[in-house]
């Protein structure tokens, strides 16, 4: 496996930040792995689940904040980006 550097991107001070809406097997298994792999370029940094235990552990995990409300997630400052990991047939949000 290579382990070249990764930038920045460019003008960017850091990494940009991710939040996460569902934190189910698919987030835990594929997303964050291949996440961890860039953390050069973008950190987790904000895990929301309707489940809020589900939030907590995966967050812990990541080393990120977790919340279960929508709100919280978007209204976040220190995330640029979220990514949507929900079911297509959704639990509604708080
Ligand atoms: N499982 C697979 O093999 C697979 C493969 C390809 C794509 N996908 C897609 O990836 C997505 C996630 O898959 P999964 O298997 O992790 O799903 P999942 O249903 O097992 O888990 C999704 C998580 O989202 C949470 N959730 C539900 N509604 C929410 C809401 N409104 N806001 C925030 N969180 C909410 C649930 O509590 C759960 O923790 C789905 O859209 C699925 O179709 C899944």
């Amino acid at each position: 496996m290579s382990s070249h550097s990764q930038a920045t991107p460019l003008g960017s001070p850091g990494p940009l930040g991710v939040g996460i809406l569902g934190a189910g097997p698919v987030t835990q298994a594929i997303h964050l792995p291949s996440l961890a792999r860039l953390r050069n370029i973008l950190e987790v940094r904000h895990i929301m689940d309707v489940d809020s235990a589900v939030a907590e552990s995966v967050a812990a995990r990541v080393g990120a904040k977790h919340s279960t409300s929508i709100d919280a997630l978007l209204g976040d400052p220190d995330v640029d980006i979220v990514a949507i990991c929900s079911p297509t047939s959704s639990t509604r949000t708080k």
